[in-house]
């Protein structure tokens, strides 16, 4: 292109091809284009509204801009590099549509507290989008615990059988994780929401500027009270980033487990076609794909969240070009917290069936009864140190025989200790050993039950 930059005037000779590519951000910035008309549209009304422009002017600059939103949305608005960012792009293209007057619209204002501004206007959209997404994986998260409050699984600790579960209590974990996840980006969400339009290069403007009236057109909760924070802070988007960041570990631990269960020596789900994937050479392969690219693609998120913080570490007052690499973390961080919420999503409402036969064999077949043995003994009398290291030994004696508790005979049970009596069996049982959890917020039935009403309002009434 031979056409001029924005500040060409200034120089003597024409930026070399390779730098004005490696310059440009409008390769991924065209991302931000409706947040920086929006934007744009506030400016041009507030300097009307403060008589630094005309009425006229100002409507001709918004009509303008809302022009080039409907080329935009009709792919008609394709900039190139020459353009070297969407902010020159629109400023350009404007001037183009409404002549003279379009040079107008960067009165009192410079591209860094308009990066800033649009920055904010995208994430605060993307915070909203990812909430609702939230909110529909615990919907299903829910529905999936209603139907499990009395499927036992294995707990574990130590990935060594524990204590059994009521299945609906594991997944209402993920539950509780989620619900904090949508709470921290909504407490993230009042600190993205400040306004720095106005903040100028730097310094503020000499214009009769009226921020407060712009910050409210684009219904911004507050304005940047420094100017020189106002286009240098990017701890906005580190603290999405970590949020982010969290979702992840949340989602990819949940994932990690769907791989497990799904294997064969677990065996606790299948996963439906829909959601899973053969291999090219072993004909009798179904692979979890869904849950490990979940898994691997939390890496770049936390990837993102690292340079992101090195990024700023450096970097002196006010706005340096190393800004200009916010953008791709943000935005790839973004596509891959919701790709991951919604296959995750998916997954958990159409794409696996958990196989109670098989969490119903599991969890009758190991030791995990035996801290109910210990407590049995425990609420007779017998401190339960004692009683635990009894136990300890009980478990020992019929890992050597090949038995399991529930096939000691009561004359067994009798010689270990004379407190135990027929009931013994009932208080071993698998159901009852989780049903008698029942403590606040443990796994006993009830508990799960008040857990997954509460869970029902807390989701409406928050
Ligand atoms: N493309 C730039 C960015 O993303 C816009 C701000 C440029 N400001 C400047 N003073 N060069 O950060």
């Amino acid at each position: 292109m031979t056409e001029q930059t924005t500040w060409s005037q200034r120089f003597e000779s024409a930026l070399h091809p390779a730098i004005a590519q490696f310059n440009a951000s409008i390769g991924f910035d065209i991302e931000l284009i409706e947040y920086d008309l929006t934007g744009s549209v506030a400016h041009a009304k507030m300097l009307a509204h403060t008589g630094i422009i005309s009425a006229p002017e100002a409507e001709q600059l918004v009509n303008g801009l809302e022009q080039i939103r409907s080329e935009y949305r009709q792919g008609k608005f394709n900039p190139g590099i020459d353009a070297e960012d969407v902010h020159f792009a629109v400023e350009r293209r404007l001037t183009e549509l409404v002549g003279d007057v379009g040079k107008k619209l960067h009165t009192a204002r410079s591209r860094n507290d308009q990066v800033g501004t649009d920055t904010r206007l995208y994430l605060r959209d993307q915070i909203r989008q990812i909430r609702t997404q939230l909110r529909q994986m615990q919907g299903v998260l829910l529905t999936l615990a209603e139907s499990h409050v009395e499927t036992l699984i294995p707990g574990y600790t130590h990935l060594q059988r524990a204590q059994p579960l009521s299945l609906a209590h594991h997944l209402l974990a993920y539950w509780e994780m989620v619900q904090r996840d949508w709470q921290r980006l909504g407490e993230i969400y009042q600190r993205v929401n400040i306004s720095p339009l106005g903040c100028g290069a730097l310094a503020g403007t000499t214009f009769p500027i009226d921020r407060h009236y712009s910050a409210s057109l684009l219904d911004f909760g507050d304005v940047y009270r420094n100017s020189l924070d106002g286009v240098s802070d990017r701890d906005f988007a580190i603290e999405f980033l970590t949020a982010a960041s969290l979702i992840m570990v949340h989602l990819s631990r949940l994932s990690e487990e769907i791989i497990l269960w799904a294997s064969q020596e677990f065996g606790f789900v299948t996963l439906k076609d829909n959601c899973s994937t053969g291999s090219s050479i072993m004909p009798q392969k179904k692979n979890p794909d869904v849950p490990e690219l979940v898994r691997g693609k939390t890496g770049r998120v936390f990837g993102h969240l690292q340079a992101m913080l090195v990024l700023m570490k450096g970097l002196p007052l006010a706005y340096n070009k190393d800004l200009q690499e916010d953008k791709e973390a943000l935005f790839d961080s973004v596509k891959t917290v919701k790709g991951c919420l919604e296959a995750m999503t998916i997954l958990l409402r159409e794409g696996l069936e958990f196989c109670p036969p098989r969490l119903a064999s599991a969890v009758a077949e190991d030791f995990s009864n035996a801290t109910d043995v210990a407590d049995y003994l425990a609420s007779k009398g017998v401190p339960f140190r004692e009683a635990y290291n009894l136990v300890g030994k009980v478990v020992r004696t019929c890992l050597g025989a090949g038995k399991l508790l529930k096939d000691l005979t009561v004359l067994e049970w009798k010689e270990i200790h004379p407190a135990f009596e027929e009931d013994i069996y009932d208080a071993i049982a698998p159901n009852q050993v989780v049903s008698a959890r029942n403590s606040y917020g443990g796994t006993g039935f009830e508990q799960v039950r008040r857990a997954l009403a509460e869970a029902q309002e807390r989701m409406v009434s928050l």
